[in-house]
Parts: structure tokens; C-alpha cells; sequence
């Protein structure tokens, strides 16, 4: 295949303006169609994600004896295995997906047969002893190389456990939940911080009981899944750059309808109502139990203001730090983010990426870490960006150079399609020239 890299030219802007619906949810596909693929019978979605990331998993889950059909724009329908995937000698391609990696794995060990996870270059570099370590625990039988993958699963019945998890990772939680739907037993997940609850709300919507208390969650194995028929709400991490991207331009008005509100992954919300910018919810409503709504941000005239990002707050909004690092110099008082050492793990490490980037726009950033303070006040100029191969980071940059003086360049833009191709045209259609 021909992967060429590709740069986009990104124009000041004057304003935000308009109206846009995204995209379904990454997080959400992903566990609709994994779900979908695991269960009996056929299942329908709609919005379902164009991301690259979630076309991954579905090609997981084809090349493991599901049926899937993509049918109009977003819409796909997926026939499950009935709880038994069918062993493949080929390697399952994960592409740049540590979502499909870590969860695949709690799906594929109690199962029977040997399997192979690989990934691209990125995912290969990213942690992987944090699902060995309680899939281990569990009994099952996995080889990584060096910590990382490919992975190799020897598939084995496995025993329950009770773990709490030493990082936040919703993404470690819905792979033992994963293995603790096909075992004897009660297991339980507990967690210091809660992570995003769309595992839980997805296998609760596919038929499945689980238990929850304050700080853990418990699935009572063996359990078989039923097929379902859903709309995906609109990604808010997708809708993050949008969002920060209105907020920067005081005469801004943007609206964005049917976006996932699930209060696991809202906070970004509050964080740009700290900063001083005005959120509307309206038309609020449930979907297998995820909340849905539509959302209006006005930027306020005095500009935004400053804010501190640290402890339970920074895990929620980990996926949103990158552009709300990139627009803190438009900020009057900057930007400080700590706790979020998980950034460095991430696609790219996402501290030194976003650091390198600020200061080649000419702003100060000090890097720790753990995170990042970005003084506000602060001027960008158009620059040569490094996207680093990672889509949060193309798309953040994209957005700090919406203010800056002059042109800017974002190498390694395609990259943006692991979660939202359609975004340059998107940020098109809403900025102001
Ligand atoms: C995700 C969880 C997060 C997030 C990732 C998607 C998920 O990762 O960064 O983009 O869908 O569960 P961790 O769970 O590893 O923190």
C-alpha cells in the first residue's frame, strides 16, 4: 500500500460559525461492533464511525467469522459468531488501534484456538503488560514481544478475578470485563478513578448483567450476548476540536447536534465553561442508556480565561489535552495540566509532541512529566507542524493555527482519518474567512 505523507495548508480563520453533526463516537463503535460481531444474531447501526481505527476492529472481528456489511453512509450491520469465533492462522491486524489491541485480547482469551495481534509501527511501541498482568491473573496464556505487541493468545478457560487496575484505562477494564463475560464466576474490575462506562453500558444493552458499586464493576460469567439495533451518538472527543476551536474566536457560534454526552466523557464541557465559554445543552436523551444531546458554545468577548487540569479530571479528559494544550497561549491566563503521564503512552507521546509544536508557533511551553503549563497570552505564527503520525495531534494543531499569523503546514495530516476523516473539510465548512 501506498502511504503517502500528506501536508495540509491550514488559513487563519476570523470566526466559527454553523452547525455540524458528526460522526459516531470512536469509543462507542468500537464496543458496538466488537459486541455485535461476539453476539447472536445480526445487528444494525447507524453513524457508526468512519474512523480508520473502528474499520479495525470490525476487520478483527470479519477475519474471527463475523458477518459485516457496510450499508449506506455510516450505517453497517453486523451478524455475530454466537460466542464462538472461528481461529485464524493470519495475524489480526489491530492498525493503530489500542482500543481493538487491549480489548480484542479479553474478548480472544477465553477462547478457543491461538491467535495473533499485531499493529502498525505506533501501536507496537504502546504498553501492553497492563492486559497481560490480569489476563495472567486470570489464567490465560499470552506472549508479548517486550512488552509490546505482537501478541500471541493461546486460548484457555480462564478463572475470575477481582483487580483493581494500577493506571485509569478503560480500555484494561473492558478487556477483563471482556474475558469475565466467558468465565465461571464473578469478576470485578475496581478502579481509582472511573474511566469512561461505555463497555458497561454496551454489554448491558447486548443482554448482559453486570453489577456496579461506587468504585467497581462485577460480571457474573458465563453470559451470551443478543444483537442489537442502535444509533451511534456523535464523538465529543471528535467534537473537542470544534468546540476549542469556537472558543478561540470571541464572535463565534457553532452548534453541534446528537453528540454523546455520557458524563464519563463530558467534562470538556465544564473545562470550557471554566474558561468563560458559553455551553447551551438542548434536546437532551437516552440511547441504550448513553446520553445524547445537542450543543451550542458562544465564546465569550472578553476572550477565555485560564484553568488548571489535574487528578480524576485529566484521565476523563485525556484525549481532549492536546487542543486544550494547543489553544492555552489564546487563553489570558494559560493552561496547567498534571496527572496526565498516560499522555506519553498515547498514539505519539503527546506531551513532547504538543511542547515541539507550541514553541515552532512561537509560543512558551514547559514541559513536565507529567504534563504541560502553557502560559496564556501568547501569539502563534503559521509553522511547519509535526503531527508525529497522530490524529489528536493534526487535529489540534489545525486548531491553534485558526488564530495564528500566517499559514501553517500540518505534515502527516491523513492521519486524522484514524478518527475523523472527514475534519478538514468539516473545520472547512465552519471557519469564517
Ligand atoms: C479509550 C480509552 C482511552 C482513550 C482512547 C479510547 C476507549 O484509553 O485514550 O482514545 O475507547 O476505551 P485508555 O483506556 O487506555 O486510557
Amino acid at each position: 500500500m501506498h502511504t503517502a505523507i500528506q501536508e495540509r495548508t491550514i488559513r487563519p480563520a476570523r470566526n466559527i460559525l454553523g452547525s455540524l453533526r458528526l460522526p459516531g463516537d470512536k469509543s462507542i463503535s468500537h464496543r458496538y461492533g466488537m459486541l455485535a460481531a461476539f453476539a447472536e444474531g445480526t445487528s444494525r447501526f447507524t453513524n457508526f464511525s468512519t474512523g480508520a481505527d473502528c474499520a479495525s476492529t470490525l476487520a478483527c472481528m470479519q477475519a474471527l467469522g463475523a458477518k459485516v456489511h457496510k450499508l449506506d453512509e455510516g450505517s453497517v450491520e453486523v451478524t455475530g459468531v454466537g460466542g464462538h469465533v472461528t481461529p485464524t492462522s493470519q495475524p489480526l491486524d489491530c492498525g493503530n488501534s489500542g482500543s481493538t489491541m487491549r480489548m480484542i485480547s479479553g474478548l480472544l482469551a477465553p477462547q478457543q484456538g491461538s491467535f495473533t495481534l499485531v499493529g502498525d509501527a505506533s501501536l507496537s511501541r504502546r504498553p501492553m503488560e497492563r492486559i497481560r498482568k490480569p489476563l495472567e491473573a486470570m489464567g490465560a496464556r499470552l506472549t508479548l514481544t517486550e512488552g509490546h505487541a505482537p501478541i500471541i493468545i493461546e486460548g484457555a478457560a480462564l478463572n475470575a478475578i477481582d483487580y483493581t487496575t494500577p493506571v485509569p484505562s478503560a480500555q484494561v477494564k473492558t478487556c477483563i470485563l471482556l474475558a469475565g463475560l466467558q468465565t465461571s464466576g464473578t469478576t470485578t474490575v475496581r478502579e481509582a478513578v472511573r474511566t469512561r462506562d461505555h463497555s458497561e453500558l454496551a454489554l448491558r444493552a447486548f443482554g448482559a448483567n453486570l453489577t456496579r458499586s461506587i468504585d467497581s464493576i462485577s460480571i457474573a460469567g458465563p453470559q451470551l450476548l443478543h444483537a442489537i439495533d442502535a444509533a451511534v451518538p456523535g464523538d465529543l472527543s471528535s467534537a473537542a476540536f470544534f468546540l476549542c476551536a469556537a472558543a478561540i474566536f470571541s464572535g463565534s457560534s457553532l452548534v453541534l447536534d446528537s453528540l454523546g454526552l455520557n458524563p464519563t466523557r463530558a467534562a470538556l464541557l465544564d473545562v470550557l465553561t471554566t474558561l468563560g465559554a458559553h455551553i447551551a445543552v438542548l434536546n437532551l436523551e437516552e440511547k441504550h442508556a448513553e446520553l445524547v444531546g445537542t450543543v451550542q458554545i458562544t465564546a465569550p468577548p472578553e476572550g477565555l480565561r485560564s484553568t488548571e487540569i489535574r487528578g480524576a479530571l485529566a484521565a476523563q479528559l485525556i484525549d481532549e489535552l492536546p487542543v486544550l494544550a494547543a489553544i492555552a497561549p489564546y487563553t489570558s491566563g494559560g493552561i496547567r495540566i498534571r496527572d496526565a503521564k498516560e499522555l506519553r503512552v498515547k498514539e505519539s507521546d503527546r506531551i513532547a509532541l504538543v511542547a515541539q509544536n507550541l514553541r515552532a508557533m512561537g509560543a512558551e511551553a514547559i514541559e513536565f512529566e507529567d504534563g504541560l503549563d502553557v502560559p496564556g497570552g501568547q501569539a502563534l505564527h503559521g509553522a511547519v507542524i509535526d503531527s508525529g503520525g497522530d490524529h489528536r495531534i493534526a487535529m489540534a494543531f489545525s486548531v491553534a493555527a485558526l488564530r495564528a499569523r500566517g499559514e501553517t503546514v500540518i505534515q502527516g495530516a491523513e492521519s486524522a482519518a484514524i478518527s475523523l476523516p472527514e475534519f478538514f473539510d468539516l473545520l472547512d465548512r465552519v471557519a469564517d474567512r
